[in-house]
């Protein structure tokens, strides 16, 4: 760049930057375009992985350097630190004719190199502070390394656990789900994009992800668009209505149209109707993709997607390859690639990097701002206030710190699986062990550890399991000689703490299981220390819900901790010993069994609604399994105990446009001080399509001394009474509403106002 040019950039970035903040026509960005070929738009429109973070797909980029120095790649993932990021924007900002600097994208889902808990266990913290505080950290940690575009959050709806994307968002609940993706998207971004402390977010993936059929990762999606609308379009809006920079496609069919070429989500929705004016990013080759998907070769499949109105080509390269032949053949417009390459050029135009291209690039901020202690300090918090206790039989817990401890099971002393899915920038090494965590924390306490029993022994999942790394481990001793050791400490020990569950990457992409129980070589370990007649607290490690019923019908306490990230062991201590006690909730239901899969509680009633928990013939209900799910939405408990009186409601009739106030009074009854999500739910009891039964609406954490009484309040709004009808409008409708404030998503308490 010449010195005068740079000078203009300068004073045009500045000037824009702090005079209205026009998304569009920003003079440098139009000024640049009208210099630009058409290859090197094209250029622009391509997405490179040389191979550093996780492949994904059965392909990654070649020729990487050559690439960029020949103008072909607008952006890179899997390449971290500055050093090696510094190498690559050289080769566009002095190698290429225009010297556009690169993007640097990277999946920072749960925490960068301060792993947190994964998002399922963050979203049980129903904490929309701490979720965006753990979002800025890892802002501020990747940028730190480098990067300045995150490909997170991640917001699909799952209510299905055997999905193991699960792992990756927040849960089935649309409400919740906006709130927490709006909390993410401006932790990521913060209110200035060009601080070299915040990076783009990308909302993903739109749209359905979460809903393939059978829970089979990849699989087709078939939904009418209220359910969409009202149920799982919600949370994509909510972080676009916050800002979102992009958007990622997912991999699923729509209608019958991938995601990647889908004319009606990517451009009719998207931007006509929700105005987004980013940029959308492919997921990984899912544009190549769509010829398996039975669409055509590859030139059709990106003339598919450019048209539809995708934007970027992640590894797939078929942009790059096809699209110029597409032009002259007259399948794509030159416009369109314009458009396109527009939007990308404005997004590196918002990160500052026409100003600076080496902004994120300063080798002296890993050290301060990577993984310190005031980071881990929020990991370990964040991790305690993600555990939700299941069950306390005969309040085992919390823990004496001076007592005798028989610490067992296969994810007691082991660094490998703290991370959880998603982690790849994070150090398991760098975890804290249980056993670490506990010692630490109750130095008095004697603690004795065994494996007792492997993850599992079944070779076959093993290895399928351990594509990173070996997360299950099978041990050199028969399992009857592992189960002889534990049993030997639980006689000597006051208590047993076994901590039990799934290896990380039996959840996350590309592992969906079709039994969610804990594996058969733990529930054998746990059947024989509960044999002993020791008190017991299983510590429950997964990144799904599970179903459990044996175990929770067992004399043992249950603490579900997730993968809780890097400071685990710490956190779990915190917990077992009562130093924090815990308030997490669950956001997706726990089934009795795969069969009630889907399984949710804002379900339809029916025609035939089942009346009673006995099997009513002609009614809706099962003969061999109840309909009430194992663990309901909005579950958990806490040492202490709650009770709510008084619920009251100010008006009982209102306008349209007009709110209400409702009123509950908390008291906390327990000998613990303690913290309650009070959760409101409504329910609309006649409207022109089908209700929900309730439909959460509303929540507060609030934490109380013991002994303490607390009213609290909810305000209902009006666009809290809306859903989309037939016609997709969100209309709110005259007539009845219920409203239940309490513990959870079975909450019978209720008030009622009717709207004019
Ligand atoms: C995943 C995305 C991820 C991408 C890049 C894909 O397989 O579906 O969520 O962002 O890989 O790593």
């Amino acid at each position: 760049m010449s010195i005068s040019k740079y000078i203009l950039f300068t004073v045009l970035n500045t000037i824009v930057i702090y005079g209205a903040y026009a998304q569009h026509n920003i003079p440098q960005v139009e000024e640049l375009l009208q210099q630009m070929t058409l290859e090197e738009k094209i250029g622009q429109l391509n997405l490179v992985t040389p191979g550093g973070g996780i492949a994904t797909g059965s392909v990654v980029s070649d020729n990487v350097e050559a690439k960029i120095k020949a103008g072909k790649v607008g952006g890179l993932f899997g390449v971290a630190g500055p050093e090696k990021i510094k190498i690559a924007q050289d080769f566009a900002v002095n190698h290429t004719r225009l010297r556009i600097p690169l993007l640097f994208g990277s999946d920072v889902i749960h925490g960068y190199k301060t792993t947190f808990p994964i998002p399922l266990g963050l979203a049980s913290s129903w904490d929309m502070e701490l979720i965006k505080k753990t979002a800025q950290i890892a802002a501020k940690e990747a940028t730190a390394d480098g990067i300045n575009w995150n490909f997170s959050p991640m917001v699909d709806i799952a209510r299905d656990p055997r999905w193991g994307r699960i792992a990756e968002g927040a849960g089935e609940d649309p409400y919740l789900g906006s709130a927490i993706a709006k909390a993410m998207v401006q932790g990521y971004q913060g209110d200035n994009l060009s601080n070299d402390k915040t990076m783009l977010a990308t909302v993903k993936h739109l749209a359905l992800y979460g809903a393939v059929d059978g829970g089979r990762d990849y699989n087709s999606v078939d939904m009418g668009r209220v359910k969409m609308f009202n149920q799982y379009l919600p949370p994509y809006k909510a972080a676009i209505d916050a800002g979102v920079s992009s958007v990622m496609t997912s991999f699923n069919d729509i209608d019958g149209i991938p995601a990647s070429g889908n004319k009606w989500l990517l451009t009719d929705l998207l931007r006509d109707r929700w105005g987004f004016d980013g940029f959308v990013v492919s997921d990984y080759t899912s544009v190549n993709e769509m010829i398996a998907h039975g669409l055509g070769d590859l030139q059709a499949v990106s003339a598919l997607a450019l048209n539809a109105g995708l934007d970027m080509d992640m590894v797939g390269e078929g942009f790059l390859t096809t699209m110029k032949n597409s032009v002259e053949e007259g399948k794509v417009s030159e416009d369109q690639i314009t458009k396109a390459c527009r939007r990308i050029l404005e997004a590196k135009y918002k990160l500052g990097l026409f100003e600076d291209p080496y902004r994120y690039i300063d080798t002296k901020r890993s050290a301060k701002d990577i993984l310190n202690e005031e980071n881990r300090k929020i990991a370990r918090e964040a991790a305690a206030r993600s555990f939700v206790l299941l069950k306390n039989h005969e309040n085992i817990l919390p823990l004496k710190k001076v007592i005798k401890i028989a610490l067992v099971g296969p994810l007691a002393n082991n660094k490998k699986n703290m991370l959880g899915t998603w982690a790849p920038t994070g150090n398991p090494q760098l975890s804290v062990s249980i056993l670490d965590g506990l010692k630490k924390v109750a130095p008095r306490a004697t603690i004795a550890y065994a494996k007792g029993a492997n993850i599992s022994n079944d070779t076959e999942l093993a290895t399928k399991v351990n594509v990173f790394g070996p997360r299950i481990e099978i041990d050199k001793r028969t399992p009857e000689e592992m189960l002889q050791e534990a049993l030997e400490l639980a006689d000597e020990s006051d208590v047993v703490v076994a901590v039990v569950g799934e290896a990380t990457e039996m959840s996350g992409e590309a592992s969906s299981r079709t039994d969610l129980s804990i594996p058969e070589a733990q529930k054998k370990l746990i059947r024989a220390l509960v044999a002993t007649g020791k008190p017991i607290a299983l510590v429950l490690m997964s990144g799904r819900p599970m179903t459990i019923p044996e175990e929770l019908a067992l004399p043992v306490s249950i603490l579900q901790a997730w993968h809780p990230g890097v400071e685990a062991g710490n956190a779990i201590a915190d917990v077992l010993f009562g130093d924090y006690n815990p308030a997490g909730k669950l956001t997706a239901t726990w089934p009795v069994n795969v069969g009630q899969i889907p399984i949710y509680y804002s379900m339809k009633n029916t025609g035939r609604p089942a009346t009673s928990e006995t099997f009513q013939k002609f009614k809706s209900n099962y003969l061999d399994a109840p309909n009430a799910p194992l663990l309901p939405f909005g579950y958990g408990l806490s040492y202490t105990q709650f009770k709510y009186s008084d619920l009251s409601i100010d008006k009982e009739e209102i306008g349209q446009g007009q709110s209400v106030t409702v009123t509950v009074n908390l008291k906390n009854t327990g000998n613990y001080d303690g913290e309650e999500v009070v959760q409101l739910y409504l329910r609309d009891v006649v409207r022109s399509i089908t209700p929900p039964i309730r439909e959460l609406k509303g929540f507060k954490k609030v934490f109380l001394r013991k002994g303490e009484t607390r009213t609290i309040t909810l305000a209902l709004a009006p666009e809290d009474l809306k859903f989309y009808n037939g016609q997709l409008d969100f209309v709110s409708e005259p007539g009845e509403f219920e409203v239940y404030v309490g513990t959870d998503s079975n909450v019978t308490e209720k008030v009622t106002f009717s709207l004019k």
